[in-house]
């Protein structure tokens, strides 16, 4: 694949594909220890056949991004959040925890090796940053790997979800992506290995994507497969599903605190039954590729329920979506200790 080449890019209509950036960062563990990691061009891993990832699904990976400001500079958005989630997951996964303050730093270092990448203030794009640590020693065995590999390699991204603040609409599954005590809470490959086959269920029904149920009843909402899931009720309300099953979203839990102390809004973490939506007079996905994607409708046993509109976005969560945006690019003043520049 060729290296891509800033200068050709059109910054205002990004969407969200892979592209091989000059740098990536890559570390190794062996014999107990990380090994001096740094920055390389070469953007494949070697890997032996028997390597525990590809069997035995030992990786996790995590997802930031890195934002241009009007003044130029570069920010990232809670990158300490993100190098916390991916110690959690390691610990799950039994792999090697990459060290809080060298992941941030070695984000640092990819952002910086690949500026030119960093799309300019005002597309509404960004720098989309995906470490990833694997099991890449070998054992055939069901064994942790004796080796490790963490990488972290960037990509200039637009939205996620078609539309970015359109609405869209998503349908609830049949299929669980995690299980109850299961790795819902952990960022790892197995979870979206298991949301592939309902993800593309969905789109060919005509949906953005679809909302699982909680794996035990089938009764409350959990989370979109690569987002989590949040309503405003009637009464001003901002409401987000509490699960053992879902991701603990960086994005939802930064909702949750503006809408509480910027926005006056009251909060809850709690249950959310899908046969009670009309609680909800807005809905939206969230997460750092979504950042907040409204929900349209939601449709459940062949029924569609709309919640604002199928085409207009709530005045609720347009607010949320400025505000949060705007602490991102830096237009809007940040609570201390959640953007990191550059
Ligand atoms: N839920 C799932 C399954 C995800 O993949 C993501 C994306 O990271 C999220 C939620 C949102 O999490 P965050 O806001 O930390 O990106
Ligand atoms: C993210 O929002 O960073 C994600 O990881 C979601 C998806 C691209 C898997």
């Amino acid at each position: 694949m060729a290296k891509a080449d800033a200068s050709k890019l059109d910054w205002n209509n990004l969407g969200f594909e892979y592209m091989d950036l000059p740098y990536r960062y890559t570390a190794h563990w062996k014999d107990g220890d990380w090994q001096d990691g740094g920055l390389t061009d070469n953007s494949t891993l070697p890997l032996n056949e028997a390597a525990v990832v590809l069997h035995y699904g030992q990786g996790a990976f995590e997802g930031m991004k890195a934002y241009r400001t009007p003044d130029n500079k570069i920010q990232l958005f809670r990158p300490d959040r993100n190098a916390a989630r991916l110690r959690n997951s390691a610990e799950r996964l039994l792999m090697p925890v990459f060290p809080e303050d060298k992941f941030v730093e070695a984000v640092k270092q990819v952002v910086k090796a690949n500026a030119d990448f960093v799309p300019p203030y005002g597309t509404g794009a960004t720098l989309y940053l995906r470490p990833l640590l694997i099991g890449s020693g070998s054992t055939i065995g069901v064994h942790a790997a004796p080796e490790y590999t963490f990488t972290i390699f960037a990509m200039p991204v637009g939205s996620y979800f078609k539309g970015g603040m359109t609405p869209v609409n998503f349908t609830t599954s049949q299929y669980d992506r995690a299980a109850h005590k299961g790795t819902g809470q952990s960022k790892v490959g197995g979870n979206y290995a298991a949301s592939l086959l309902p993800g593309e269920k969905a789109h060919k029904d005509g949906f953005a994507d679809c909302v699982y149920l909680d794996p035990v009843e089938h009764k409350k909402i959990e989370e979109v497969g690569s987002a989590n899931f949040f309503g405003i009720t009637k009464d001003n309300v901002f409401v987000t599903p509490k699960s053992p099953s879902i991701l603990p979203s960086i994005t939802k839990y930064s909702l949750l605190w503006l809408a509480e102390h910027r926005l006056g809004l009251g909060v809850e973490e709690g249950d959310v039954f899908i046969d009670q939506l009309d609680r909800f007079k807005e809905a939206g996905a969230c997460g750092t590729a979504a950042v907040i994607s409204p929900i349209g409708g939601l449709e459940h046993n062949g029924n569609l329920h709309v919640f604002y509109s199928e085409t207009e976005v709530g005045p609720v969560t347009k607010k949320l979506y400025d505000e949060l945006t705007g602490i991102q690019f830096g237009t809007v003043e940040a609570p201390e200790g959640w953007v990191q520049v550059v």
